[in-house]
């Protein structure tokens, strides 16, 4: 049986209530019952609202970081039960504006999948290489070890996370990785995957992300590593993101 794709949606740091309610409605109208998993990553002062509209739907719900810790002393952090209270799924870790803006080293990104999946909560994992990486034909090295921090510190419970690929020079540029340059990506991390859990690989989710769009997702969706994507401009418009929910099946 082949598993599901995962359409994730990323709002970054987008987004109001009046915005987010007429998003949602629009989607929930139109998704009826997809045939992948549909998720969205908000902003974390909207998990109470999302968790309210998304009550029931088909849509799961996610956040976007959370902190290592478990409580305390951490001013401006979320603690992974603290998102179980608001109902979330997933959270993304180690996206690369997290590791660019907030200096998140692999260490540390290994250390939040680690307190996700001892809450219940599917962490997405994100890699990838910058265009300075992938041009000096460093990409193979950069995301191995961004997954080997991940592997190293979670290795028994590895086949529970989410992995995104995502070229950092795709995101938010409209640039987006060809499928073969994205499938070869994903097959070395999932025999990366192969290597950590065995027959397990096969079933962990390997998504793309970087200018994932309407026009573009099918093509993408259509490798063999391709389990799904995670989605950033273009899962703020119930049109295009719905779109690309159909096109994962
Ligand atoms: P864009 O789809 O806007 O390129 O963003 C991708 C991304 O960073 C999702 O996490």
């Amino acid at each position: 049986m082949t598993k599901k794709k995962l359409i994730a949606g990323n709002w970054k740091m987008n987004g109001s209530l009046a915005a987010n309610e007429s998003l949602v409605k629009a989607l929930l109208q139109d998704v009826g019952t997809p045939d992948c998993e549909v998720a969205v990553c908000v902003p974390a002062p909207y998990l109470a609202q999302m968790q309210a509209l998304l009550a029931g739907s088909p849509i799961a719900l996610g956040a976007q970081d959370l902190s290592a810790q478990q409580q305390g002393a951490f001013t401006g952090e979320q603690s992974a039960t603290m998102l179980k209270d608001f109902g979330v799924r997933y959270a993304i870790v180690g996206h690369s504006e997290r590791r660019q803006y907030h200096g998140e080293t692999d260490e540390a990104v290994a250390a939040k999948a680690a307190a996700a999946l001892a809450n219940g909560i599917t962490p997405i994992v994100c890699v990838g290489e910058t265009l300075a990486q992938r041009e000096s034909a460093h990409t193979e090295e950069v995301v191995k070890r961004q997954l080997a921090a991940v592997i190293h510190v979670n290795g028994h419970c590895i086949s529970e996370i989410v992995v995104a690929y995502e070229p950092v020079w795709a995101i938010g540029t409209g640039k987006t990785a060809t499928p073969e340059q994205a499938q070869s990506v994903h097959a070395l991390l999932r025999a990366q995957l192969h290597h950590a859990a065995n027959e397990h690989a096969a079933g962990i989710h390997i998504l793309y992300g970087g200018s994932m769009n309407a026009a573009n997702a099918a093509e993408l969706l259509a490798q063999p590593d391709i389990d799904g994507g995670l989605i950033g401009g273009a899962s703020l418009k119930a049109p295009d993101f719905l779109q690309i929910i159909a096109a994962a099946r």
